[in-house]
């Protein structure tokens, strides 16, 4: 079975989707390991990322994306099919990597959210629709060495149905306060639902995103999360942190063909430390 990372944060803008989309990207060509990216965000910002917006838009209309499982759940009809929601070999590098598939996402998650959250019975979580996610990905799993999902910024029932088959999560941060202050909710409500619904789910650490080397303010946040973790109030804090960077931030544009990661990614500092996150990540993970 793969390992299911989900990437959390109830802050936006904080770097959960560019890490969860680097990962996927240097675990499946620099370790070739068969990588699904489940976007849950209804901004659909991975899911853009990784495959053109027509064909998105096309896929979104005829029931192709994570709102049909949604949906379902909602109207009692069966239409999601698992196998032609996965888009495989997805990405605009060497146009398209292989073993690197995306469940996509949909604008209208947000309007099927609140509809969901009526039909879930928050004190016993076996009642509601908590786990449409695992149940359509049952037999779907095997094939992969990881699961990466990208989740919105928030704890509804989208991003719990992502928690429910997550056997650890990360939590991206910029080094500033509010970022650091929202970490201890976060703990708090993956373990009160991990408790919940009888299942471990393992902090795997605090990954510093969008730093500024230059700035005192973040250099003090960095050390003060290290602190933290080193008195075990927070998770392991990863060694790697990754820079702020424009390349970062431009890799996210699918219409533009690369071939390599460094041509994604820029040679030197911004792909450097995306590599080496991505084997800190595995080494962590690896069991
Ligand atoms: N290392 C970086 N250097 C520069 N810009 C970055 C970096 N990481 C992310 N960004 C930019 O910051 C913005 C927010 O990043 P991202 O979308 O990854 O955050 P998020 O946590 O997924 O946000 P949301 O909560 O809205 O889903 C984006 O415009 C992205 O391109
Ligand atoms: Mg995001």
């Amino acid at each position: 079975m793969p390992v299911i990372t989900s990437l959390i944060n109830l802050k936006g803008g904080v770097g959960k989707t560019t890490i969860t989309l680097a990962l996927a990207h240097f675990l499946a060509i620099e370790h070739q390991r068969r990588v699904l990216v489940i976007d849950l965000d209804p901004q659909t910002n991975a899911t853009v990322c990784l495959i053109p917006e027509t064909e998105w838009k096309q896929r979104d209309e005829t029931g192709r994306t994570l709102y049909q499982l949604f949906a379902d759940q909602v109207k009692g009809t069966q239409r999601f099919d698992t196998d032609q929601a996965i888009v495989r070999n997805v990405s605009n590098v060497g146009g398209g990597v292989q073993g690197l598939d995306l469940l996509p996402s949909s604008l209208q998650l947000i309007k099927i959210q609140d509809r969901i959250t009526q039909l879930t019975d928050f004190d016993n979580y076996q009642r509601g629709p908590i786990f449409a996610l695992r149940k359509a990905l049952e037999g779907f799993l095997p094939y992969y060495d990881h699961v990466l999902i990208d989740c919105p910024p928030s704890l509804g029932i989208v991003t719990l149905n992502g928690l429910a088959i997550s056997d650890s999560y990360l939590i991206p941060v910029v080094p500033d306060i509010l970022s650091v202050l929202g970490i201890p909710p976060i703990l708090d409500r993956v373990e009160h639902f991990a408790r919940a619904t009888r299942h471990n789910i393992r902090a795997l650490g605090i990954v510093i995103s969008k730093m500024r080397a230059q700035t005192i303010l973040h250099n003090e946040m960095v050390n003060r999360l290290r602190d933290d973790f080193q008195a075990r109030r927070f998770p392991m804090v990863f060694e790697t942190i990754v820079p702020e960077s424009a390349r970062i931030a431009e890799a996210a544009d699918v219409m533009s063909p690369v071939n390599t990661l460094q041509q994604k990614y820029g040679n030197g500092g911004p792909y450097e430390a995306l590599s080496a996150l991505s084997q800190e990540f595995l080494a962590h993970v690896t069991r």
